[in-house]
């Protein structure tokens, strides 16, 4: 039976973890294959626990195990701890680099029943479908990084090696063969050194893959456009800052951040979370979106286990879901059927059947 780790970590990330669990645990209900759930502690519940973010049982557990479903991690109580002991830093980007997840995978699409939840008009949205790929595991957020005196000052870095461009360049190809053969990367080309090697590096890839339309695109002139008109994306790949920040941008062609569900991948090794944060403001009142971790479950089912037609009944049960007008409040207008967090999973559970 494979094992699935699940961190909820903290804030919401406590509430959401259960519904994605009892979603794959309803899909699976009847197939041979089922997924064993064990548990484990990750950013400030680890800190206030056991005093790490990433503690040594949590890591030797998630290396063991075949899969990992993580809710989020952060909030005000740990900031003011140093950086590199807070649940991100110590965390999260800590799992993400021991067990080399380079590839984080952010599908953005449009369901036809969202599009007037989103803050952009209908013409703009309701064509969205894309998906963008993030390098998780280099760039500016794990470059070396410190404070100077006299003056003070503080400075982060941001290196890339030949290697960490190509494999995830690379994927960003297989992924556009795979659909509309668009790939568009994204850096600061104009401006960065990085950048301009991250370019060289993707037009040496792009000689493997002569069927795929190749076009890069400055970061600033990405975000642009991205609100602009978005369906003229495919797959954006990028440098893991720009990609944190456009995937929130883009979560709002879908209607609401928590609906942004990703997979963090090195070879069928898959941690998956939503792309949201720990949402300190509504933590424990049962009103976060639990959807983008149920579709990382889904996610999960797709990449990590091979079960494609599990992980597409998932993805129809929520579009059922949400046919029959049920929202979270975060997507609701009025008129809605407004539900809870709890409520929402019971849902799509039900969807299922
Ligand atoms: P956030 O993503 O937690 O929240 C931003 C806004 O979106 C908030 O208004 C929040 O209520 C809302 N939101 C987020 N997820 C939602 C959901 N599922 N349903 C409904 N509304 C939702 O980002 P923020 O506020 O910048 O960061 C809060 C904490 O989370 C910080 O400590 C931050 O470092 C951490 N963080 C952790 C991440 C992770 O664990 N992967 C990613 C981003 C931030
Ligand atoms: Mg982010």
């Amino acid at each position: 039976m494979p094992n699935v780790l699940v961190l909820p970590g903290d804030g919401i990330g406590v509430e959401i973890t259960p519904e994605a669990v009892k979603v794959l645990e309803a899909v699976l209900k009847d197939h041979a294959t089922k997924l064993n759930f064990e548990y484990g502690l990750i950013g400030g519940a680890a800190i206030d626990e056991v005093g790490k973010a990433l503690p040594d049982a949590t890591l030797a557990a998630a290396q063991a195990a075949d899969a990992i479903l993580l809710g989020s991690v952060g909030g005000p109580k740990w900031d003011t701890l140093p950086a590199p002991q807070r649940p991100e830093l110590g965390g999260l980007l800590a799992i993400r680099k021991a067990l080399g997840l380079f590839a984080n995978i952010r599908p953005v699409k449009m369901l036809p029943m969202l599009v007037e939840a989103s803050t952009l008009r209908t013409e703009v949205v309701k064509n969205v479908d894309l998906v963008v790929l993030r390098e998780l595991t280099g760039g500016l957020y794990f470059g070396e990084k410190g404070r100077g005196t006299n003056p003070r000052s503080a400075f982060d870095t941001l290196v890339y090696t030949e290697e960490e461009i190509k494999r995830i360049v690379e994927l960003g190809f297989q992924t556009a063969v795979k659909r509309r053969k668009k790939l568009c990367s994204v850096d600061k080309a104009n401006v960065l050194e990085s950048s301009r090697f991250w370019r060289e590096i993707t037009l040496e890839v792009a000689k493997n893959y002569p069927e795929v339309e190749l076009t890069h695109m400055y970061v600033d002139n990405a975000a642009m456009q991205l609100v602009r008109l978005p369906e003229q994306f495919d797959v954006i790949v990028t440098e893991n800052m720009f990609g944190d920040i456009l995937t929130d941008l883009a979560s709002m062609l879908m209607g609401s951040i928590g609906m942004i569900s990703s997979a963090s991948l090195n070879g069928s090794k898959g941690l998956y979370e939503p792309a949201h944060g720990s949402a300190p403001d509504i933590a424990g009142k049962n009103i976060a979106n639990p959807l983008a971790t149920i579709l990382s479950g889904a996610l999960m089912l797709r990449y990590s286990f091979g079960l494609e037609d599990e992980a597409q009944k998932i993805e129809r049960a929520i579009e059922r879901v949400l046919q029959e007008g049920y929202r979270t409040p975060d997507l609701a207008k009025p008129g809605d059927k407004v539900l809870g967090t709890r409520e929402m999973g019971n849902a799509v559970v039900e969807a299922l059947k």
